[in-house]
């Protein structure tokens, strides 16, 4: 699905605006795009017009092969909106060495999509795997497959508005993957299985998606792995069944998900579940090679849920849980209801991964460089957390922020715009942590209450930018902040507060 935006009030009919493609920003910096796709782009909206003199026949053209962000500019794609992705994945690890460190993966991936515009063309990110076929409404359609860009080239052409279903058939060898920086991503390959962590354009290394925030979407998924195996995915277990030596673990995700929250963990994990007090589902996942005290971090789950509901308002998907895993990616990250682990869960990650689930993954950014909407949410959440436990105090945290010496270079970092290889940096979490309890002082303790509520509730299961955040906070505070977020999140300086 696409950048829905829920309005809170009015019809059914006109609840929603379709939020601009981003197309201002796009043209410029887009030397990547054919001329005819920046054409589709410019045109956005129009392209379904008929041909002049020819006014019967409905004009088509390619999809754009990214979705817009300069960061990443194939990431996603143009010209479609997925809704669902039905993920049928059979998968076999490596086992233990001497075997090379790599699976095999034999895959379909059906998607239903909905064309924007007349299509006679369109792209799916998809690298590293073979694909043998690929299936539009119960044809095979050809395609080219580089650089991972998949083309499909569909007969007869898509109507805009007209629903489809694309089947794609692959497979290979899996290995581990790295994103920009060099840290593993995507589908990385274990001896006993995968660990499977997206951020933020990893999703292509196991399925052919539209891999960007802005086209969520819901998933099934079908996992067959060796029988012992578990593989974990989002949402909630639907089945397991084993025939002949295999085990496929069906798991549902009807909750709109960001591809890069998307996983499907393979280990040797022992799965309990239970329930809050509220009745929420919780499954975790832990690998049964770890010693106990590399889950007692999870201990406080519930309790965590109830704190963060009081501040930010309904948990806002069906289940949530944890994948401990006995392999090490180097990092957790906030998969969708189901967060991952490398080797142990500590307190302060299990806070800042379930804070993740309003602020960055009901909400996501709407382009990457807004990611300090993320962390810095994440991390102020895991100070108030800490505060709330009886531990240091969120006063402490930003002072020792504030301690930073103004010629470090941690203040160079330009928080709302900090480049594709600086997603990840110190400032984007503990800068962005520390706007935010600063915007607490600037406003008031109500203020920022409200507006911590009303983030995450009006901008569910959809993208923000940082201008959005600012225009709500100046809504709610009714106080010109254009001084305050230039100097906390678009200078590459140390503001004073
Ligand atoms: N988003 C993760 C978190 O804060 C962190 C993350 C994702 C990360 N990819 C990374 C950290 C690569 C370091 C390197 O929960
Ligand atoms: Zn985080």
């Amino acid at each position: 699905m696409i950048m829905w935006r829920a309005l809170g009030c009015g019809t059914s009919e006109n609840r929603y605006i379709r939020e601009p493609d981003g197309g201002a920003d796009m043209s410029a910096k887009f030397a990547w795009v054919t001329a005819a796709a920046t054409a589709m782009i410019v045109s956005a909206g129009v392209a379904a017009s008929a041909a002049p003199g020819d006014p019967g026949s409905p004009r088509f053209g390619p999809g754009a092969p990214g979705a817009g962000d300069p960061y990443f500019p194939l990431a996603g794609n143009g010209g479609y909106d997925v809704t669902h992705y039905d993920l049928e994945i059979d998968y076999q690890p490596p086992g233990p060495a001497p075997a090379p460190l790599e699976g095999t993966m034999q895959a379909t991936a059906t998607l239903s999509i909905t064309p924007t515009q007349n299509l006679d063309q369109f792209n799916l990110d998809l690298r590293d795997l073979d694909v043998e076929s690929v299936v539009v409404r119960g044809r095979p359609a050809r395609f080219t497959h580089d650089d991972g860009e998949l083309v499909v080239t569909p007969r007869p052409k898509m109507h805009a508005g007209r629903p489809v279903r694309v089947e794609v058939t692959y497979g290979g060898t899996t290995g581990r993957p790295t994103d920009i920086e060099g840290a593993l991503y995507g589908w990385v390959t274990t001896r006993d299985g995968a660990m499977v962590v997206n951020e933020p354009d990893g999703a292509s290394t196991w399925y052919p998606v539209s891999d960007h925030p802005t086209d969520k979407a819901t998933y099934d998924f079908d996992i067959t792995v060796p029988e012992g195996l578990v593989a974990v995915a989002n949402g909630d277990l639907v089945d397991s069944r084993t025939s002949n030596g295999r085990t496929t673990w069906s798991w549902s995700s009807r909750d709109p998900m960001a591809s890069y929250l998307s996983t499907a963990s393979v280990g040797n994990y022992e799965l309990r579940t239970s329930k809050t007090p509220d009745g929420l589902p919780l499954i975790d996942a832990i690998d049964r090679d770890l010693a106990p005290d590399a889950s007692a971090g999870l201990a406080q789950t519930a309790e965590m849920i109830a704190f963060f509901e009081g501040e930010f308002g309904p948990y806002p998907f069906d289940s949530f849980g944890a994948v401990v895993d006995d392999d090490s990616v180097g990092y957790a990250l906030e998969t969708q209801t189901r967060p991952i682990y490398s080797r142990r869960a500590s307190e302060g990650t299990v806070a800042h991964e379930l804070a993740h689930q309003w602020m960055g993954n009901s909400v996501s950014p709407q382009r990457w460089r807004h990611i300090w909407l993320n962390e810095g949410w994440a991390t102020y959440a895991s100070w108030i957390w800490a505060e709330h436990d009886g531990g240091t105090t969120a006063r402490e945290q930003f002072e020792d922020v504030m301690a930073i010496p103004a010629d470090d270079e941690f203040w160079q970092t330009i928080v709302a715009d900090p480049g594709a290889t600086g997603l990840f940096a110190g400032a984007v979490y503990d800068r962005g942590a520390a706007t935010l309890y600063a915007l607490r002082q600037e406003i008031g303790d109500a203020a920022f209450g409200e507006l911590s509520r009303a983030w995450p509730q009006g901008f569910a299961d959809s993208t923000a930018t940082t201008e959005d955040f600012q225009e709500l906070a100046e809504e709610i505070s009714g106080r010109d902040l254009a001084a305050f977020f230039d100097a906390w999140v678009r200078t590459p300086a140390k503001p004073t507060p």
